[in-house]
Formats: structure tokens, C-alpha cells, sequence
């Protein structure tokens, strides 16, 4: 639009600029035609930076399955740190209560292990190691603290379970690794050299005082040789979900109504190597029938965190899956061909069948045995990863062969492509005859790169294939992001919902991440990727900026896009060039009206801005403002100071051609009725 000099009238408003500034948005209400997408904001999650074991997943209990063992720094040899260590590695999670009369040691069917990646036996309990302790003392035993701590919370029930050989009797319990104050114990009695399994019933006082350093210990009452096996541990979870999730995680995700979840991955889903890949079906059923993998960022999944959680979890925050099969390639760059792919088309069929199944199907039925007797609901499946790091040209073939087999027996699914389109059809026999129905695009940047892109899509062919946003973020502070990082966040996010016809969904990666810290440079000890959205330990959770932009924008979302004319908005110099200091989106909600107004402000000065809405008017009494912002760009939110920015909502009195304020380094949300 032509640039006019408007004088602003005063309209009554507190917020009404009286100003000259000429600064207009000027909402085009009667061209709102552009739909927006109703699965537009999302969630995308993975096993990374101990998101599940030490997250989201409950279990208390580090390592039940008996697999990790000590580090050995690297500048020491292997052979040398094994012989200091008497011939054998240490259990790294279960810790001797006395290590002059106790020694622990992972067995497997009786034989020492000292090579975490060896030896998964057939039989219950055995199918995973055990813990042979040997005591010389009584009432010595193991501890477990959990992931860099375990939280007692006070008038808290904990249950779980232990299988356990010897003859003793036992208590299992909770205390405070600082003082040693025990918070609940309960004792049995354990005969005979075959497993006994124990549940385990644990239930804080009212008068505890709450620690997030606890530990949970196993005492024998006399000297002698035990072992023990698959020890489970829960706090009360989300919906009570048996082995759930954590309920405070999953409330904050709930606050994010997200209307889909991405899963497995992410490179969680493809894996180091084939076999440490997500392999669905190794992840269901009870959990001791779990053999567990190796995450390619470097840790051991138990896989609690399997199928039907990932199901569930969708399910209870009110989400639906965006279902990712894994397509033949693994991050080491090995890829199967032709013949060798369809052994995992079937797998993926038969995934998908699990998810959709009714109870004549195999899978479906075997859903309904795992406890869920109703199909998932499910549109969208993603084959592959990042197939885009595939410089062979494999993806094509494979993508071809997973969209032929899954459309023939599922045409209700949209299949989406983790390559871009360009090159899938580069590199396929029939480009001509290629169909793919929606492309995922990952973009990591820094805020200035999300300003610059702020504008990508407005250029794309609105009769082109779909895309799918399946990993984004502006990569500022850590662990979580800060309030620099939020501001590109939204600035990339206006321009996805102004283009949301075209842009189906989208969702910020990574989301998790454990920020406790340990040794002497208090490194972050559960963080691989820097830069979360989501940061916690044992005892509490906290969102960054961008978590409270993404509540934002998902939260007030209308169902048409308003085109937004704009003239004279100001320019901020930021980084090396000038960039524009603005940026914005509108949508209406066609069912009352109502207007939603996102303007993100990236600079260090206020804007005062006039309002123009075509042939509307605007109630000053029920209309809102929400402000999300800083006093700093590199302000943020953190463990000790969780809610030090989040968004604040308030009476908003502006009338049609009246002017708002736009604070320095803010995200705001107008909710114009
Ligand atoms: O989100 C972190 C990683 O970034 C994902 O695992 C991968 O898909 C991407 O490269």
C-alpha cells in the first residue's frame, strides 16, 4: 500500500498513540479466502538430549534393564581401566551401599557381563541382564538415584515392581542422598534361587520435606549373594496411564493444543545402524519383554517409552500422530535397494496396521491385547528421515516403493517425503509419474536467519504439493532458547500461518531437554543438541520464551487468513544490514468473527502502529491484548527462574483506526472481537 500521512485521532484509548507516526497495518478482512490448515501447529519428539529415560517417560529408576556400564575415560585404555577395576567394568546407574562390603555386577543367565552390548537371552527376566549383588554385611544392598536425582514429593504414592533371587528379607525405599533421611520403606521377605516378582508400594508422608536429591535403595538383611532384575518405579502419571508419562510435562504440552505429534524422529527413528533403529515391534507389549536400543545420541533406550506410549501420548493431549516409518537408511549412510526394502514396507504396513487396525486384523488385534481397543486416528505417514542426507539417490526407489504399497492398502493416508521434489524426481525412473502428496522441510537457524526468511513462503505456488515444517527453530541460549530465539520463532511462525494454505503443519525441534547439571564445570549432562524448548530435571519443568510464543500462536488461531497490507513499518539495523523491525500475521475465526492479530517486534525501540480494519467494528470492551517480552534479547527462562518471561494478557482499547504500541522486543498477540 501507498504510504499516507495520517494524523492519528485520539479515540479514548489508553493505548491510542497520538503520534504522527505514519506506521499502518491494514487488515483486508473482506479478502480473507486463504484457509489455515487445521493441523497447522504441532509437536515433533525423539529420544535426544534424555527427552523419554529421564523425561518424559516416568520411570524413576535409571537403567532397570541392567545394561550401562561405568565410562572409561578415553586417555586411559580399555585394558588398563578393566584391570584397575579389579578385571571388570562397573554397573554405572546401581551403586554399592558400602563399597568395602558390597560388589555388584550385571549377569546374564549366570554369566558376568562386562560388555553392555552383548548377550540378550530368550527367557523372562534373563531376556535383559540382572544384578548378582554380593554382600559380606547386613542390611547393605544397591542404590539407584534415578537421572541425576530422583524427586520425593511429599503425600506421593510410588509404584512399581522387582523381581528378585536370594534369601532375605528385603526393604526397598526412598531417601534423601544429603542427609540420608529415609521418606517410605517397605519391607518383604524373598526365599529360594528362582525370581520373585515384588510390587513395590512407596508412599511419602505429609510432613516430608520434598527433595529432587533422592535415592532408592534395596537392603538385604544378612550377608550373602542376590540378584535382582527389571526394577520399575512411577510416580502417579498423567491420566494414571500404568508405566505413563510425566504429568507435568504433559500439561504444559496440553497448554500447547497441539493438534498433531511427529514421531519416532528425527534420527531416532533411522539410527546409527540397522538394528538400532526404531523397531516397532520390539517396543510393545510388557516392558521386561523390551530388549531396548542404543539412540544415536548416544544413550540406552529401554524402549518403556514404545508404540503405544507414543499412541497415548498423542491421544492425551488431544494431538494425532504424523507417524515416521522407517524407510531403509540409517544415519551411517547404509541404505537398502529394491528387493532388500520390501522387508520394511512390511514392516511399515503392518505398523500402520497397529495404529489403524480394527480387531480382525492381526495388528489391530494385538493393539487391543496392549490395552487400547479403539484405532488411532491417522492421516499422515512420513517415510524416512532427513532422506535428504541420501546423496545416492536411493530415497527415489524407496519412496516410490513405500507410496505404491501404502496407498494400495491404505489410500485414506497422506504420504509425506523427506527429501524435496526436486530431487525426488532427479533421481526416479518415472518423474513424470512420481506422486508425492507433501514434503517436509527442516530449517535450524540463528533469529536473524529466521527474519530473513520470514517471507519464503509467500512466494510458493499455491497449487503446488504440501509442505510439512517437521523440524524448526531459532537457535539461541541454552539449554533452552532465550528471548532472541523466541522473537525469530515468531517472525518465522507469521509467515507459516500467513501461508498455511500451502503449509500444512509445522513443529519445533528439539522440544526436550534435561538441564541437570554435573562435575565440576556443571556441564549440562543430559543435553546433545543445544537449544530446547522444553528444559527440566528430576523435580520440575520450566518453558524458554519459544515455548510461550508457540502457546501464543497455536492458541489463538482463526480459521482464515487475513491479508494485511502495511506501510511505512521501520527498519532496525540487526547484524550486518538493516532488516525490516516488524512482522505479522492475521487470522479470522469465520464462526463469531473474532480477529487475531500476531505482530512480532524485533527491535530495541517501541513502534506505534495505526490499526485499519475494512468494514469492522472493534469492541473496546471485550477485546485483548497478549505480550510476551523482554527488557534483553538474551533474557530468558531457566530452572531457578522458570517464569522470569511469560506472556502477560490484558484489556486491549482500540477501536478501528486507532492506534497500538508495540514494545521493544516483543511477541504480541491482538484478540480483536
Ligand atoms: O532435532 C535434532 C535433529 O536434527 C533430528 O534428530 C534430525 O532429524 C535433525 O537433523
Amino acid at each position: 500500500m501507498k504510504s499516507n500521512r495520517f494524523v492519528l485521532t485520539a479515540l479514548g484509548s489508553l493505548l491510542l498513540s497520538l503520534s504522527v507516526n505514519a506506521q499502518t497495518l491494514t487488515l483486508q478482512i473482506d479478502k480473507a479466502d486463504r484457509s489455515v490448515s487445521p493441523t497447522l501447529y504441532g509437536l515433533m519428539t525423539e529420544e535426544i538430549n534424555y527427552s523419554y529415560e529421564g523425561g518424559l517417560y516416568a520411570q524413576l529408576l535409571r537403567d532397570p534393564a541392567m545394561r550401562e556400564l561405568q565410562e572409561i575415560p578415553r586417555a586411559q585404555g580399555q585394558q588398563q581401566q578393566r584391570r584397575r577395576m579389579g578385571g571388570m567394568q562397573k554397573p554405572r546407574a546401581w551403586v554399592p551401599t558400602d563399597t568395602l562390603n558390597v560388589t555388584c555386577r550385571f549377569v546374564n543367565n549366570g554369566f558376568v557381563v562386562n560388555n553392555s552390548a552383548t548377550q540378550i537371552a530368550n527367557t523372562r527376566y534373563t531376556r535383559h541382564n540382572s544384578l548378582s549383588i554380593e554382600t559380606k554385611k547386613a542390611n547393605e544392598g544397591i542404590e539407584n538415584n534415578g537421572f541425576w536425582g530422583i524427586a520425593i514429593k511429599a503425600d506421593t504414592k510410588y509404584t512399581g515392581s522387582i523381581n528378585i533371587k536370594g534369601d532375605s528379607k528385603v526393604t526397598v525405599g526412598l531417601k534423601s542422598a544429603k542427609t540420608g533421611a529415609v521418606y517410605a520403606s517397605q519391607t518383604f521377605t524373598v526365599s529360594g534361587n528362582t525370581w520373585q516378582e515384588k510390587k513395590i508400594d512407596l508412599t511419602t508422608g505429609t510432613t516430608d520435606t520434598e527433595t529432587e536429591n533422592g535415592v532408592f535403595f534395596v537392603l538385604f538383611d544378612k550377608a550373602g549373594t542376590y540378584e535382582i532384575a527389571y526394577p520399575t518405579l512411577f510416580p502417579p502419571t498423567f491420566n494414571n496411564r500404568e508405566h505413563g508419562l510425566r504429568s507435568d510435562l504433559m500439561t504444559m504440552m496440553k497448554d500447547m493444543h497441539p493438534k498433531f505429534l511427529r514421531f519416532p524422529g528425527g534420527n531416532y527413528l533411522e539410527g546409527n545402524k540397522f538394528n538400532e533403529r526404531f523397531d516397532w515391534k520390539r517396543t510393545i507389549g510388557p516392558l521386561t519383554d523390551r530388549p531396548g536400543h542404543q539412540s544415536p545420541w548416544g544413550y540406552w533406550s529401554t524402549d518403556g517409552m514404545g508404540l503405544l506410549e507414543f499412541l497415548t501420548w498423542a491421544e492425551d493431549v488431544g494431538a494425532e500422530p504424523i507417524l515416521g516409518v522407517f524407510a531403509g537408511y540409517v544415519l551411517q549412510g547404509d541404505y537398502v535397494e529394491g528387493d532388500a526394502v520390501e522387508p520394511f514396507i512390511k514392516e511399515a504396513l503392518e505398523e500402520i496396521e497397529y495404529v489403524i487396525g480394527g480387531p480382525e486384523t492381526k495388528w489391530g488385534a494385538r493393539r487391543i491385547q496392549d490395552g487400547h481397543a479403539q484405532p488411532f486416528p491417522l492421516h499422515y505417514v512420513e517415510i524416512g528421515n532427513e532422506d535428504f542426507f541420501d546423496r545416492s539417490g536411493s530415497y527415489s526407489h524407496r519412496f516410490e516403493q513405500f507410496y505404491t504399497a501404502i496407498k494400495a492398502k491404505y489410500p485414506q493416508l497422506q504420504i509425506i517425503s523427506t527429501q524435496d521434489e526436486k530431487t525426488l524426481r532427479a533421481n526416479s525412473n518415472d518423474p513424470q509419474g512420481l506422486k508425492v502428496d507433501v514434503i517436509d522441510e527442516h530449517y535450524y537457524r540463528n533469529t536473524e536467519g529466521m527474519y530473513r526468511a520470514a517471507q519464503q513462503y509467500d512466494s510458493y505456488d499455491r497449487n503446488g504439493t504440501k509442505i510439512f515444517c517437521g523440524e524448526w527453530a531459532s537457535r539461541e541460549g541454552d539449554p533452552t532458547t532465550n528471548m532472541n530465539a523466541a522473537l525469530g520463532d515468531a517472525a518465522w511462525m507469521t509467515c507459516m500461518e500467513r501461508n498455511s494454505d500451502i503449509l500444512i503443519a509445522h513443529c519445533y525441534a528439539p522440544l526436550f531437554v534435561n538441564v541437570s547439571q554435573e562435575g565440576d564445570d556443571n556441564r549440562y549432562a543430559g543435553m546433545q543438541w543445544k537449544s530446547d524448548l522444553i528444559g527440566y530435571d528430576a523435580f520440575s519443568a520450566f518453558g524458554s520464551p519459544s515455548y510461550y510464543a508457540q502457546c501464543m500462536f497455536s492458541n489463538y488461531l482463526g480459521d482464515k487468513v487475513i491479508p494485511i497490507e502495511s506501510a511505512d513499518i521501520p527498519n532496525m539495523h540487526y547484524g550486518n544490514s538493516d532488516l525490516p523491525q516488524l512482522y505479522y500475521v492475521a487470522t479470522t475465526d469465520t464462526s463469531n468473527g473474532t480477529i487475531y492479530l500476531k505482530v512480532v517486534n524485533g527491535g530495541s525501540t517501541k513502534v506505534n502502529v495505526k490499526l485499519n480494519i475494512s468494514g469492522k467494528k472493534v469492541s473496546t470492551s471485550k477485546s485483548e491484548q497478549v505480550v510476551l517480552k523482554a527488557a534483553k534479547p538474551e533474557d530468558t527462562n531457566s530452572i531457578d527462574n522458570p517464569k522470569n518471561i511469560v506472556p502477560v494478557t490484558s484489556k486491549l482499547k482500540v477501536k478501528n483506526g486507532g492506534a497500538i504500541t508495540i514494545e521493544p522486543y516483543s511477541v504480541n498477540v491482538y484478540v480483536l472481537k
